[in-house]
């Protein structure tokens, strides 16, 4: 497997995240909502970095049905707080096609909170579909299907510490496995 981004820089890039969370929202109570499950570790080291009050919150958004194309997204939101005239941080691992944060965003909009705005792990170049950007990326990557740090292909390797492009020759191996 190619890494991409190591433990390292993926540590500084959530430190650089904080920090802009920090100088957006000062000492602001804030509401974390984490898509799972790809933004379960991201959330995990981003709350540990801010100093603000915060509240966590779960929605689940399934778009991918085992393999690396897109499918309908199915939202599940009865692990959801009550963020009605909460400032709402949403957060995601990726944000490739744009579908799933966007969905996601108006089903929060629908929810009446003060404000929303959204922060991605990754955000892979040119395959939005979407008008809408989110407002805080930890880093760019190219068109490659990557996993760890959260990211799956077929709910595996989420507990990867690091990035790792997951090539045609990984892809042959769950085939054969
Ligand atoms: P979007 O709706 O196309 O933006 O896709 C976002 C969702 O697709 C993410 O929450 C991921 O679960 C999944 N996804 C997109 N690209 C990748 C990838 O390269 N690796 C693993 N999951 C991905
Ligand atoms: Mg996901």
């Amino acid at each position: 497997m190619k890494i991409l981004l190591n433990e390292q820089q993926i540590g500084l890039g959530i430190d650089r995240l904080a920090s802009q969370l920090k100088a957006h929202y000062g000492d602001q109570p804030i509401t974390v909502v984490a898509i799972m499950t790809g933004s379960l570790v991201m959330l995990a080291d981003l709350i540990r970095r801010l100093e603000m009050p915060v509240c966590i919150s779960l929605i689940r958004a399934s778009s991918y049905r085992g393999g690396t194309q897109s499918g309908d997204l199915l939202i599940q939101d009865n692990m959801m707080l009550d963020i009605k005239d909460r400032d709402v941080l949403l957060i995601d691992d990726i944000f490739d096609t744009g579908k799933t944060l966007v969905q996601v965003t108006k089903r929060l909009t629908a929810m009446k909170p003060k404000s929303i705005r959204t922060a991605v792990f990754l955000n892979k170049l040119g395959q939005s579909v979407v008008t809408e950007v989110p407002d805080f990326v930890v880093f760019e990557i190219p068109n490659e299907f990557v996993v760890g740090y959260g990211l799956d292909y077929q709910d595996l390797y989420r507990n990867l510490p690091f990035v790792a492009v997951l090539e045609e020759s990984d892809l042959q191996n769950h085939l054969t496995a």
